[in-house]
């Protein structure tokens, strides 16, 4: 620690410990440190997200697979700063060249709240003089190009205290690469494979989405229950950092190639009455590498009967927003209700904004949390099977 509270990360090797801080949305934190530690990381969740120690391999690792983490950024540094001077001097002393290359582009965001300095533009211009300042000098520069890969930094002041990170992933990590397609207002896949994993499912039971129109629940339950690393197909920004051990990265990408069994996902099924929406699903789950293995077909929710004693039904059914759409949502609440009690050894869970979804549906929710869909206030509430198969799928809800 130096003076002003200045943290600096361990001078030496690239592959030496940082602090990283996996990022999430509102709500999601709990998730995501479960998560890293499921991963083997001594992972701490905070408001926003959650911290955890590791090498370049290890962020590597995590933003291969994380799948509920909107991105891994990596501490630079956190110090106090009263002035633009103190400012300055703390940026400047960071070990910026470790990860920006004397070519790379870095844009600087951020916020600042509640501190002696508040104007954003004018800290975000201190910090990208300072870091040119360090840049120039260590690689003995005039000035730099800025003409090759992005690292973004971002830096948070917060009561005096200025946190300063690097962006690791570069695209958000919801991006996996397989939803080239949007339908009607689709969720995002992050929050997506929080609700499958809160919805009491797992691997070895049935799933069926009723609606599922472009099928981000059916693929990342797909994605879970094969092993399917959700970043397997796209690349992170800290591949390109200087010193990034390109060797290293190859075999986790190996590895996770390796781990992928697409035959693994079965049992898992959807439908939509909406005959492009299904189109949309099946090149989304083609594109996520399984192929025909999921069955999708065209259909009203309200003829569905499933075969299977116990399931879970898990659906993002739409939410009325518009004035003219509310009673017809709520009809579709209704039968919706009408069709989960047909098959009680099932359980359902489905995220909506309408506040009157239990009401319609016919029955209290057995547990809710609060999500955001964009900035729709949700509700994600699981109804849980009220027959036979009760007690396997309640005792396994990892909720
Ligand atoms: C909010 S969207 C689902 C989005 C989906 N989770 C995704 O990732 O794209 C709601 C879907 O419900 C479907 N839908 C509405 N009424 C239906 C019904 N009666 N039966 C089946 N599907 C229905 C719509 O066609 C639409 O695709």
């Amino acid at each position: 620690m130096l003076a002003g509270g200045l943290t600096l990360p361990a001078e030496g090797d690239i592959m030496e410990q940082s602090v990283f801080i996996a990022t999430a949305a509102f709500g999601l934190e709990g998730v995501v440190t479960r998560e890293l530690t499921h991963m083997g990381f001594d992972a701490k969740g905070e408001n926003g997200g959650a911290r955890f120690h590791a090498d370049l391999a290890g962020a590597m690792r995590a933003n291969l697979w994380l799948r509920t983490a909107d991105r891994v950024l990596l501490e630079a540094g956190t110090f106090e700063a009263l002035s633009f001077e103190a400012l300055f001097e703390g940026v400047r002393s960071l070990p910026w060249e470790r990860w920006i290359g004397a070519h790379s582009r870095f844009p600087v965001t951020g916020n600042c709240a509640r501190s002696q300095l508040m104007s954003v533009r004018d800290c975000q211009s201190i910090i990208k003089k300072a870091i040119v300042e360090r840049l120039k000098a260590r690689y003995r520069l005039t000035w730099l190009p800025e003409d090759g890969e992005t690292t973004a930094v971002t830096f948070q002041l917060h009561e005096n205290r200025v946190r300063l990170c690097l962006d690791s992933s570069g695209t958000a990590l919801n991006r996996r690469g397989y939803r080239t397609w949007n339908g009607e207002a689709p969720l995002r896949e992050t929050l997506v494979a929080a609700l499958v994993s809160l919805s009491g499912w797992r691997p070895g039971l049935p799933l069926y989405d009723p609606m599922c129109g472009t099928g981000t629940l059916l693929a990342e339950a797909a994605m879970r229950m094969a092993d399917r690393a959700p970043g397997l197909t796209r690349s992170f920004d800290l591949e390109r950092w200087p010193g990034a051990p390109v060797r290293e990265f190859e075999r986790l990408r190996a590895e996770a190639k390796e781990a992928f069994h697409p035959e693994r996902a079965c049992g898992i099924a959807g439908s939509d009455i909406d005959p492009a929406a299904v189109d949309l699903a099946e090149r989304h789950l083609r594109a996520a590498g399984f192929g025909n293995r999921i069955p999708l077909h065209v259909a009203d929710m309200r003829a569905c009967a499933r075969e299977e004693q116990g399931g879970v039904f898990l659906t993002n059914p739409p939410y009325g927003e518009r004035l003219g759409d509310r009673k017809a949502c709520e009809a579709l609440y209704r039968d919706l209700g009408q069709m989960a009690a047909r098959h009680p050894t099932w359980s359902l869970s489905a995220i909506s904004s309408h506040p009157g979804f239990e009401r319609c549906f016919g029955r209290r929710a057995d547990k809710k949390r609060r999500f955001y869909n964009g900035r729709l206030e949700c509700e994600f509430m699981t109804f849980r099977a009220r027959e036979p198969f009760r007690r396997a799928v309640a005792a396994e809800d990892g909720a």
